[in-house]
């Protein structure tokens, strides 16, 4: 077999985003493992139009209608018959499956397994989660029924969850997402994504090449064409508490307004500087958040509210890093929104977001870590985009796909390691992330810089985001699922 990359290979969306408008998921169990083997096998055959076939990594020549895409739990192998050999290759956290590894990925408390939504509550049973990607919602019903029609005995449907982008990049709680993502050597053109940090070698992601590690390669499950070319995706469902999120901004905001620092942190008249800049911006119209301003103009309340946002991520709201701009949402000179680095910008607050999930070049603790624990993230919000005006208590928040080649190594790492932990730095440890950390109000804090002085540090943040439902996937390449077909 080929060991050379051949994108044709490749299952879509992972080396290069889809970007479409909308997506659907449908999480599936096995009723029939040689009936649902033999139907997969058809999602490889584009002349067989009794179900969709599979979107695979090779460039279009022409936008398709919709794209679609599979992956695959360790009970679904199972469900599938894999011989034991082979399902014994397979690394140890994706046999255990996303709810055995609560603990260790923050899945406490009110995002424990067992407040999942139903079709994750029993991983015995959730065998295939196939994704749909289109820019309306006549594309996903049709291929939803396509991949229902005739095929009631071979597996069943569990549930369905629709994502969609409501605003660009933009994802709930207003922020632009999305930029940032690791590029590959080989693949993407260095001159068209201009970065600070090293590119990205094959093996990060897809199972079978070179890795972020000297001379290292993750462990291809076996036989090779069943595990090279996959990669392992977390797949979660992330609920978000936009109304406290705001609430906390408010909060903060107000507690900053009589702090003695606050000076220094937003000097007087900053308010009318925004205000002037945002008009002289030329590229506001990436992302609408800051659009309620423009007839209002800012207050200096508004300004300490969108500095708080702004630091518990490590970017602006519109998407411009804090490491470039760190106080100003609209630079006079437009910045990179990806070529930068930490040691260049000591304006973004160690413990923000972006800078624990990806401390890039900056001095870590575990030096030996940067840069190999980069994730490809590929997500969409679900849920109405929430209203202030008009609060309600419907769910919304991101379905979040988060891909690498190994999942204890870089998933797991980042999420308990650096984002709950705060082991990667002195000075974030005892802390969570402020977006999507474990807090608890009673203990949470996070510093947030000041020019020249202390930081000042914000307490009382609270969990803004829980789990509701999630699953360890192994994505297999095309080859692969023609192995399983062919059992
Ligand atoms: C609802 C949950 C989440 C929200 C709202 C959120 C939001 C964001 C935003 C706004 C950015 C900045 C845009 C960009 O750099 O592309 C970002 C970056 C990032 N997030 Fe999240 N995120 C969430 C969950 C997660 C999770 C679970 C992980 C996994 C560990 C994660 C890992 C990352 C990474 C690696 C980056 C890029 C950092 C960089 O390279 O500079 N995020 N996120």
């Amino acid at each position: 077999m080929k060991t050379e990359f051949d994108p044709t290979e490749v299952q879509g969306n992972i080396l290069r985003g889809y970007r479409r408008s909308r997506v659907r998921y449908l999480m599936v169990t096995i009723k029939d493992a040689a009936k649902t083997r033999q139907w997969l096998g058809r999602t490889l055959d584009a002349s067989d139009s009794s179900a969709p076939t599979i979107t695979s990594e090779a460039p279009w020549s022409s936008r398709p209608d919709y794209c679609f895409n599979l992956g695959i739990s360790f009970q679904g192998l199972r469900a599938l018959q894999l011989s034991e050999a082979s399902l014994n290759s397979f690394p140890d956290e994706y046999r255990l499956g996303m709810a055995a590894r609560a603990t260790k990925i923050g899945d406490v408390g009110n995002s424990a397994p067992e407040h999942w939504h139903e079709a994750f509550r029993d991983s015995e049973a959730l065998h295939l989660i196939f994704n749909i990607h289109a820019d309306d919602q006549a594309h996903l019903d049709a291929v939803q029924k396509l991949v229902e029609s005739g095929t009631e005995s071979a597996f069943k449907v569990l549930a369905a969850r629709d994502g969609w982008n409501f605003d660009g990049s933009t994802v709930h709680f207003g922020y632009r997402d999305n930029i940032s993502q690791p590029r590959f050597q080989g693949i993407h053109d260095p001159a068209r994504y201009p970065d600070a940090q090293p590119q990205s070698p094959l093996g990060s992601v897809l199972l079978g090449y070179p890795t972020a590690y000297e001379g290292l390669r993750w462990r291809v499950p076996e036989p090779t064409p069943l595990g090279h070319n996959g990669t392992f995706n977390a797949f979660r469902i992330l609920q978000q508490d936009v109304e406290g999120f705001e609430h906390y901004l408010d909060i903060a905001a107000d507690e900053l307004q009589n702090h003695p620092q606050a000076d220094r942190l937003a000097p007087p008249g900053i308010e009318k500087r925004w205000t002037e800049q945002q008009h002289a911006y030329k590229s506001s119209a990436e992302n609408h958040w800051f659009e309620r301003y423009l007839d209002t103009g800012f207050s200096y309340r508004d300004v300490l509210r969108e500095l708080v946002a702004a630091a518990l991520c490590g970017r602006w709201r519109n998407g411009v890093p804090m490491a470039l701009s760190p106080d100003t949402p609209f630079p006079d000179t437009p910045v990179s929104l990806t070529d930068f680095d930490y040691p260049q910008g000591s304006g973004c607050p160690f413990g923000s977001h972006t800078r624990r999930c990806n401390p890039r070049g900056g001095h870590i603790v575990q030096r030996v870590a940067n840069n190999t624990r980069r994730l490809v993230r590929r997500g969409m919000p679900y849920g109405p985009v929430y209203d202030p005006a008009h609060p309600d208590q419907q769910e919304r928040g991101l379905l979040g796909n988060f891909l690498s080649g190994n999942l204890g190594a870089q998933f797991e790492a980042v999420m308990c390691d650096w984002l709950n932990l705060g082991l990667q730095d002195p000075r974030v440890t005892g802390s969570n992330d402020p977006l999507l950390g474990v807090n608890d109000e009673k203990l949470s804090w996070f510093d947030l810089p000041v020019p020249d002085s202390t930081p000042i540090r914000l307490r009382g943040l609270p969990r803004f985001v829980d789990t509701r439902g999630g699953e360890y996937l192994f994505i297999p390449g095309l080859p692969a699922i023609r192995h399983i077909a062919s059992l």
